[in-house]
């Protein structure tokens, strides 16, 4: 079913105590001041996943690692594979996000077989994808996001992209302070929509919940969310806040 989400991608940032403390935060707000329908997602690193997933209500906030290995085990030094993910209690993995793509030179290969092993644990993918801004100035974003979801995603099969949630995120609007607009951001989601659409079928388009990613505050978040393709937000900088992410989930 189309969610609405908002999920924190804490990146590396916070040690153990830190993100227990923000984690416990965020979980109190949410169960005072409630969240609405919105499905409230922490990506913490790996090493907090267990003792975030111990601390908080998991009744009221899903808990995410932001990468997983793409194999299953073996002998792999320093990789973490989603079954170790899956064993802390976190359901979502962040995966394809731009600075692991550009940093760590993740390529469409590498996250076909990651998206694969974290469905077939039964864990959420949140698929990011979204261009540069060379891209964006030579007007070529749509053609460019279409290429990451044919290489990527699009080879899953319906029932399996029924599971996914897509995250939407210009990499000229992460961590920059310029947020993409609202028009900007619904226009490109309208596009990944209507793709999906083409691809699979109406009822797989309409169910899929995509998101909004890059500068995402307390200060845009209502603009962006009442756009009618928006179903939420991949939040960074923001989510480091426990006041801050909360004012951006009940921005809807
Ligand atoms: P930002 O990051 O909200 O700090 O721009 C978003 C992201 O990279 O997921």
């Amino acid at each position: 079913m189309r969610k609405k989400i908002v999920a924190g991608n804490w990146k590396c940032n916070t040690t153990l105590a830190e993100g227990i403390a923000l984690a416990k935060q965020v979980s109190n707000l949410v169960a005072e001041k409630g969240a609405k329908d919105v499905v409230v997602v922490l990506g913490t690193p790996f090493t907090h996943l267990a003792s975030v997933a111990t601390a908080v209500d998991l009744s009221r906030v899903s808990v995410s690692a932001q990468n997983c290995a793409a194999e299953a085990k073996g002998a792999f030094t320093g990789e973490v594979s989603v079954s170790m993910i899956q064993s802390t209690g976190a359901t979502y993995v962040i995966l394809g996000h731009s600075e692991r793509r550009e940093y760590y030179h993740e390529t469409s290969e590498t996250l076909n077989k990651k998206v694969a092993l974290t469905l077939a644990q039964g864990l959420t993918p949140i698929y990011c994808c979204g261009e540069a801004l060379a891209i964006r100035e030579a007007g070529t974003e749509n053609a460019f996001v279409k290429k990451q979801l044919e290489e990527t995603v699009f080879n899953l099969s319906a029932e399996d992209f029924g599971k996914i949630v897509i995250a939407y995120e210009p990499i000229w609007a992460i961590g920059t302070g310029r947020t993409a607009s609202s028009q900007q951001a619904q226009d490109m989601l309208s596009f990944i929509r209507q793709l999906i659409a083409k691809k699979y079928n109406q009822n797989i388009a309409a169910e899929c919940s995509i998101l909004y990613g890059g500068s995402c505050s307390p200060a845009n978040a209502q603009e962006l969310f009442s756009q009618p393709d928006i179903d939420g937000g991949l939040i960074g900088g923001a989510s480091l806040k426990a006041d801050d992410f909360l004012a951006i989930i009940n921005a809807y």
